[in-house]
């Protein structure tokens, strides 16, 4: 089968598409013929050995597919051969033919195409356990999302609608502002695309005040980092909730001392690893979702999809801040 591959740390120019063997599952595995490939921001990371996770080269990156269920292991229940699937294993999805463990894939409903199953667990997963779980936002709040039209950004306007709040989308450009009012958001306004002084910054901090309205958001999702995070942090209300999910733009550090006078929680959004340590929390939430799906509250948006040869581009398209909604790769 071919598999996308990163032999050496670098950029989406150093993946190589190559021919390996094909996995044959083990007892209590499945192999899922892999249909479509989400792509992530943590793609661009991993490949470049920047990600939480390091995994041993070659390695393929890759971390949520949708496809059929072609061999079951020893031992299965509960899955059968020619099930519809997701399955999100972190890395080594960009492949034909992926093995993984049967408890952990997920049954896509019958009205859910391939790429859309491939684009909803981690983006729409994050930003739900960040809105529900960690900031607890209720209906009637505020919610400012930082990179509305990025893949976490954008499911989370769509699920901060669902959830009853009222949400301003912030992002670099009318085009992004746009898709992010399309997904539902009540507000938007552009922000810089490139580094900002102290002024730039105060300016920022106004306009993000006067599109939350009354006095700022009760929850920020800040999913970009870097110089968006100070005034995003100065536009909140008493007792906001400040979500960390994500530095493209950068590593900020906050002023402690604005927490103290607006009673603010800074909050960190880790997933992954609240998937790990808790499973069944994540498949409450995961039911949930399909149940939006279903009731037609929430839709992944692919903007773009490529296909298995092209791996690169797609993970590029991340990396220039160019994707909108969802990028995917089809096999
Ligand atoms: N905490 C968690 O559990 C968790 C889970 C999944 C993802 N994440 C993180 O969330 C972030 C977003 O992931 P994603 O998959 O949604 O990515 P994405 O679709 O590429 O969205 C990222 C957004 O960040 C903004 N951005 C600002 N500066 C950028 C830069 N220099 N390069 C690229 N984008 C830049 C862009 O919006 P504008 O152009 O509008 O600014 C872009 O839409 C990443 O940092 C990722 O690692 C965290």
């Amino acid at each position: 089968m071919r598999a996308v591959l990163s032999k050496t740390a670098g950029g989406p120019e150093t993946l190589v598409v190559e021919d390996v063997l094909d996995p044959t599952p083990k007892a209590g595995e499945v192999v899922i013929e892999v249909k479509a490939v989400g792509i992530n921001y943590p793609d661009t990371l991993i490949i470049e050995d920047k990600y939480q996770f390091r995994p041993e080269r070659p390695f393929s990156p890759g971390a949520e597919v949708a496809g059929v269920v072609e061999a079951v292991g020893e031992g299965v229940k509960g899955v059968r051969k020619g099930d519809r699937v997701i399955a999100v294993p972190g890395w080594g999805g960009l492949v034909e033919r992926l093995a993984v463990r049967a408890e952990t894939v997920i049954p896509i409903p019958d009205a859910m195409s391939f790429e859309e199953a491939a684009a909803l667990v981690m983006t729409y997963g994050t930003s739900y356990y960040a809105l529900k779980d960690r900031a607890q936002l209720k209906a009637g709040e505020t919610l400012l999302v930082l990179g509305a039209a990025g893949g976490v950004g954008a499911a989370a306007v769509e699920l901060g609608k669902a959830m009853g709040a009222r949400v301003v989308a912030a992002a670099s450009t009318n085009d992004k502002v746009q898709f992010a009012l399309e997904m539902g958001a009540d507000n938007g306004l552009i922000y810089p695309s490139g580094p900002m002084d102290k002024a730039a910054q105060k300016e920022l901090s106004g306009e993000f005040k006067l599109a939350t309205g009354r006095d700022g958001a009760d929850v920020v999702y800040d999913a970009v980092g870097g110089d968006y995070a100070d005034p995003a942090l100065r536009a909140m209300d008493w007792n906001g909730r400040y979500l960390v999910v994500g530095f493209p733009a950068g590593i900020p550090s906050l002023p402690l001392n604005l927490t103290l006078l607006k009673s603010v929680s800074v909050i960190g959004v880790f997933w992954g690893a609240a998937v790990m340590r808790d499973p069944k929390a994540h498949a409450a939430n995961m039911a949930e979702l399909m149940q939006m799906y279903a009731d037609g509250k929430i839709k992944p948006r692919v903007s773009k999809t490529f296909p298995l040869e092209k791996a690169g581009e797609a993970i590029q398209a991340l990396g220039d801040r160019q994707a909108m909604g969802k990028v995917v790769v089809t096999i």
